[in-house]
């Protein structure tokens, strides 16, 4: 679907400029969580989160990628990623995936979360939850491994690790494998794949200057994904619920920095053992 070519390694100056993209994310995905209601369309997400990233002097990334007619993907219920916002009200209950991308002076910053509009359903926070855990596992796995295959072997672990409750038994959650992680920089999507599944294909040496997206995506049920007439909106093939994390990540000579983290990831990997290594001011 995407271009991609040879690895970019960014020198600490891009990836300065990446943080400051990064950050904007950041507060667009923060206005949209603190101010998403039930009853609210998605197309007044996309409008909270046009109107930050203008305000911090930034370009949405999304609006004419390929075509793509907006700021946000807003991904609903069954809706896995690559949801259009629009018209869609959103109601009780409802899981929603928001993925965000700016640019800052040509330099790209993408991220992903999901929350459930109250009253939520606990299997759907347990499936959120599960998600982001495995996503701050890729993300360590950036500072403890030495090839990229680590990325894939941490999400996959992480989920084979969270046993949820089904109709008959412990069942584990769907882990998608169509849609992967990616190379970022002076364009959104780069150079490597970042898979979140084993593979034995260890895949390119770690190095610094090395910026990737990691971005799980679990169900409920079963893994196969199907897009929407729209030729965007994937959906779980069952019909189950979906759950999207994604952070940008730039790898340095001191260790990682979670560039959409408003704290760099510090919080998250200090949990996992790991200090986040973030360029002075
Ligand atoms: N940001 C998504 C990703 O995480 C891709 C969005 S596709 C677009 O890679 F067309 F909406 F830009
Ligand atoms: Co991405």
């Amino acid at each position: 679907m995407f271009g991609r070519d040879k690895i970019e390694y960014k020198t600490t100056e891009q990836v300065r400029l990446m943080r400051r993209a990064g950050l904007v994310v950041a507060d667009a995905l923060a206005a949209v969580r603190a101010q998403v209601r039930a009853g609210m369309t998605t197309g007044d997400l996309d409008a909270i989160a046009a109107d930050v990233i203008r305000e911090g002097g930034a370009k949405p990334s999304f609006l004419g990628y390929y075509g793509y007619p907006a700021t946000l993907c807003v991904s609903v219920n069954d809706e896995i990623v690559h949801g259009i916002p629009g018209s869609r009200v959103l109601a009780p209950g409802d899981l929603v995936s928001v993925d965000c991308g700016a640019i800052i002076e040509g330099w790209h910053g993408d991220s992903a979360m999901s929350l459930v509009i109250p009253d939520a359903d606990s299997l759907d926070v347990e499936l959120v939850d599960a998600t982001e855990t495995a996503m701050w596992a890729g993300i360590a796995a950036l500072a403890t491994s030495d090839r990229l295959s680590g990325v894939g072997d941490a999400v996959e672990d992480s989920v084979d690790a969270t046993q949820v409750a089904g109709a008959n038994g412990a069942v584990r959650y769907g882990l998608i494998q169509e849609y992967v992680g990616h190379g970022i920089g002076s364009e959104m999507h780069q150079a490597p794949d970042v898979l979140n599944y084993r593979t034995r294909d260890r895949g390119p040496k770690l190095r610094p200057g090395m910026c990737l997206a990691v971005e799980p995506m679990l169900v409920r049920g079963a893994r196969a994904t199907q897009v929407l007439e729209d030729d965007w909106t994937v959906v779980t093939g069952d019909g189950s619920r979906a759950a999207h994390w994604e952070h940008s990540v730039a790898l340095l000579e001191g260790g990682i920095w979670v560039l959409t983290a408003a704290d760099g990831g510090a919080e998250r990997l200090a949990a996992l053992g790991i200090k986040v290594a973030p360029l002075a001011d």
